[in-house]
């Protein structure tokens, strides 16, 4: 949800945001914007569309040279992706410049004071307040930092700024409150971005801003304020992983790249979770065993693929806990009051670890006591910061919007939180949660082969590039994993798709089914509970008697399924629980080939961002 870059040092400013700002195109791309401040002024430059236009601007328009400066990648929230709305915004003077992420609440108020004192407002953008009320704050101060707490302290709502003055030359401001904002800090230069990606090239040393602060970039240092002007608290960490880690590596896409990083994702997660005597330790969970022996229910909040993990989770929690497991949308669990205490443990799942729904319910979780554990994969970010405990998943950085990586380490982070409660709680013996791990240790190497037999799926997903609706099927676990497989078709075809329990079928969207209508099967094995394995054979003749063509994804050896299957996608044996770990793969791949046979943008599909800071 916009992504944003400041620079201060020595090197050329222009250079250091536009490349920052690539790393983070994934956060939005309707426009994008950079101001620089040189030769005692402020020169700025913003086009809708992607950063290639404003690159193309800035080879045909060139801005003057400087070592400071500021940048923007958008997505649209107040004002239609136009030139106009682009940030930054600057004031009347043209001397301050600033680009936001968020949401300010009050903008409203705040424009039609600003007007009545004469200001003349060019964008329908919220942000653009902030710039008229910066200037005036600073003809008053003569101090950028000074005049962003006094104006933060005006706004309303979910923001992260930064701006520029041109009277400061040597200065970048920025402030965050409920949206991300990092700082990085090199020898003579420092940095801050939305995401640490922006400048990973530079410096792996880094800093969190926490809540309603303030920070004050020179060439020689960062000052953290709060709002208040009070000093920050301050956390430093070193960044584990470099700058190749975020680039695509020989890939075309990034897509691509984080599918075929899965089988180390997945072994990277798991690493050190045993210990020498044979028990499962999860060191980042600070709750107490005592306390963890005390939940009577789990609920588990999280939004798009991360709700799909979560709604797998909940199989394997309850078979192997026997507490109850709710899992709630994070943009509706708020809203409906639900019911905890602090016996509820609520396991927020994020990929970013910015979400804002999934951040506003973890919120409203710790309000009523409950204990809050983060599933998360991005080390500094505000849900975990916000949390009791946390589970890192290592998956690395994963840019391509549509999460891939990040679902198969989130399943894993949660086989272990499951393992973990089984384990103080006494419902699991150790060779029983070994025996899971032995197998979730196996699965690398499945997915390994699972990626290596992918050709017949590409040219499958090529062949039906002119089908306008996908439906996909499963039970039990393998119900998530057709949702999972839905929401990959619809976020990279653009196709009309739709995820359904098989069992469901027959009250309803069997009408759905017509001649060559492709309909993706999700297969359980049928070494497992046998009679789901029955169950999904009859559906899938129910559909195939009805002219479905069946897409059947089943585990070597089924040979159940083979009459009744028009195309047939094998996966190795798994047991039943860690299935979704290799049936989820084959339907990544099938939407990211089916993406690019329709011409679409893979990494970046219409309308989407990667991390979704508002609510
Ligand atoms: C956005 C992304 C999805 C992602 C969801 C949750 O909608 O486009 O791919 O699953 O956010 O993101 P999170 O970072 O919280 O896992």
């Amino acid at each position: 949800m916009c992504g944003i870059v400041g620079y201060v040092g020595s090197q050329s400013a222009l250079e250091v945001v536009t490349a920052g700002l690539k790393r983070l195109e994934y956060r939005g791309y309707d426009s994008a914007g950079v101001a620089v401040l040189a030769d005692g002024g402020l020169a700025a430059a913003k086009k809708a569309g992607k950063l290639v236009n404003l690159e193309k601007e800035l080879v045909e328009r060139p801005l003057p040279t400087g070592s400071t400066g500021i940048g923007h990648t958008r997505w649209a929230t107040h004002g239609g992706p136009t030139d106009a709305n682009a940030h930054p915004h600057l004031d009347n003077a043209g001397r301050v410049a600033v680009v936001h992420n968020g949401i300010i609440e009050n903008f409203a108020v705040l424009r039609a004071e600003l007007a009545e004192r004469g200001h003349e407002l060019l964008s329908e953008t919220d942000t653009e307040v902030v710039a008229h009320l910066l200037a005036e704050e600073f003809s008053v101060t003569a101090d950028l930092a000074e005049a962003m707490r006094l104006v933060c302290r005006r706004l309303e709502g979910a923001f992260t700024l930064v701006a520029v003055h041109a009277d400061e030359p040597d200065v970048v401001v920025g402030a965050r409150r409920n949206s991300p904002l990092v700082v990085g800090v090199g020898e003579g230069e420092a940095f801050l971005a939305s995401d640490v990606a922006a400048f990973i090239a530079h410096t792996r040393s880094a800093i969190e801003l926490g809540q309603d602060q303030v920070v004050e970039l020179r060439r020689g240092g960062v000052t953290v304020t709060g709002f208040d002007g009070r000093p920050g608290d301050v956390r430093s960490y070193h960044v584990d992983w470099d700058a190749s880690a975020a680039e695509k590596g020989g890939y075309d896409y990034f897509m691509l790249k984080e599918i075929a990083e899965q089988p180390k994702a997945v072994a990277d997660t798991l690493l050190g979770r045993i210990d020498v005597s044979g028990s499962l330790t999860l060191d980042e969970v600070r709750i107490p065993a005592s306390e963890l022996r005390e939940i009577d229910k789990v609920v588990i909040v999280a939004c798009g693929t991360a709700f799909h993990a979560g709604l797998i989770a909940k199989y394997a929690i309850e078979h192997w806990t026997r507490i109850p497991c709710e899992v709630e949308l994070a943009s509706e669990f708020r809203y409906r009051d639900p019911i905890l205490d602090s016996r509820s443990l609520v396991i927020a799942i994020s990929q970013s670890g910015e979400t804002m729904d999934t951040l506003m319910a973890l919120r409203h979780a710790r309000e009523q006591g409950s204990r809050v554990l983060a599933i998360c994969n991005t080390n500094g970010s505000t849900i975990p910061r916000e949390s009791d405990a946390v589970l890192y998943t290592h998956a690395g950085p994963e840019v391509a919007v549509a999460s891939t990586k990040a679902f198969l380490t989130q399943l894993v982070a949660c086989y272990l939180v499951a393992l973990y409660l089984g384990q103080v709680r006494g419902t699991k013996w150790g060779d029983e949660i070994c025996a899971v791990i032995r197998d979730l240790s196996r699965i690398s190497v499945e997915v390994e082969r699972v990626l290596e037999t992918m050709e017949p799926v590409r040219e499958l997903a090529r062949s039906l590039a002119e089908k306008d609706t996908v439906l996909f099927l499963g039970r039990h676990v393998g119900y998530p994993v057709a949702l999972e497989g839905a929401l990959k078709l619809k976020e990279l075809a653009y196709m009309h798709a739709e995820g359904f329990a098989a069992g469901e079928l027959k009250h309803g969207p069997i009408a759905l089914i017509e001649d060559d209508l492709p309909v993706v099967v999700v297969a359980p094995s049928p070494r497992g509970r046998s009679v789901l394995h029955d169950k999904i054979v009859s559906n899938i003749q129910e559909i195939r008697a009805r002219g479905a063509r069946t897409i059947v994804i089943a585990e070597e050896g089924d040979e159940a399924v083979v009459p009744y299957a028009d195309h047939l996608i094998r996966i190795p044996a798994t047991p039943t629980l860690l299935q979704p770990l290799v049936a989820t793969v084959p339907l990544q791949v099938f939407a990211c080939e089916l993406a690019t046979a329709r011409g679409n943008e893979v990494d970046q599909p219409r309308n989407l961002a990667k991390s979704v800071t508002v609510e």
